[in-house]
């Protein structure tokens, strides 16, 4: 049986399932793209390949040299220049290609949301009178932050925020996810935090915090997602495999 190759732009924790559920078929050879962000990617069950492709024209070169089959765009729901790029690549290539993202979380009742549209935005939305804010952006998108120097910051991000923000009251926690509940509930109160600023992600990992606030009545400033190209897009992993073999079966 021939060789199928398959192309997964990661950096999700869908991307290393769906990795592990494709690879683990014998006629399937899976390579998982990373950008490199995060110093030390862990656990990954496939071979990674890691940095940038040099914009769509250099993903789509990788594409014909190493005879991919089937591109899975299973980047992060806010990485939008990568989907972009994925986009454009499989339309100069024709090869198949989808998408997989988690669905937006939704409000609910007891949630004390306001919408931003960038992180520029929510730091505007935080307002004028000093806060404590619990951040939880990543690493590169934290400049805005320094606008707003009359707040309290407590940053929490997976590797070292380094250099350290250009505000006078700002802390530092390095962990990765998932976080449990009740570990987010002991943080928010402990910290006596006023508002939690954060990307609506969406997926269970990072949910607890919005739970958390919502029980003990803190405000949400939260991103909006950025928008998607019109690609079809599954949300879950399990959906994703059944595609990928559905669309692998139709390569000669
Ligand atoms: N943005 C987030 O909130 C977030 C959260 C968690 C994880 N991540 C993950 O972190 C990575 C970077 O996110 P971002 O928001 O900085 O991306 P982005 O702004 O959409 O992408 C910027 C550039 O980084 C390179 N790149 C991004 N993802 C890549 C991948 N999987 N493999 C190879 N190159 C990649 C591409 O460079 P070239 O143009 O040179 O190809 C892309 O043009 C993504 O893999 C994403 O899944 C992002």
């Amino acid at each position: 049986m021939m060789n199928h190759r398959v192309l997964i732009l990661g950096g999700t924790t869908e991307s290393r399932e769906l990795a592990g559920h494709l690879s683990a078929k014998r006629n399937i050879e899976v390579v998982l793209s990373l950008a490199g962000r995060t110093r030390d990617p862990i656990g990954y069950p496939v071979p990674l390949r890691i940095g940038g492709f040099g914009g769509p024209g250099g993903l789509a070169e990788y594409i014909d040299e190493r005879k991919i089959d089937l591109l899975i765009d299973a980047t992060h729901p806010f990485a939008a220049q990568m989907s972009r790029h994925a986009a454009l690549a499989a339309l100069e290539t024709g090869v198949e290609f989808f998408a997989v993202s988690r669905p937006a979380w939704r409000q609910t009742e007891g949630d004390r949301w306001i919408e931003a549209g960038s992180v520029a935005d929510a730091v505007y939305k935080l307002g004028a009178n000093t806060r404590r804010v619990f951040v939880t952006l990543g690493r590169q998108e934290l400049a805005p932050l320094s606008g707003a120097p009359h707040h309290s910051y407590i940053v929490r991000s997976v590797d070292p925020i380094d250099p350290p923000l250009a505000v006078p009251d700002a802390r530092y926690i390095q962990a990765r996810g998932p976080f449990a509940l009740a570990e987010e509930r002991t943080l928010l109160a402990g910290e006596k935090i006023d508002v939690v600023l954060a990307k609506n992600s969406g997926g269970a990992a990072t949910y607890a915090k919005i739970v958390a606030a919502r029980e003990l009545g803190v405000e949400v400033v939260l991103i909006r997602r950025p928008e998607r190209q019109d690609v079809e897009t599954v949300e879950t992993v399990r959906d994703a495999v059944s595609l990928a073999h559905q669309r692998l079966a139709s390569v000669a």
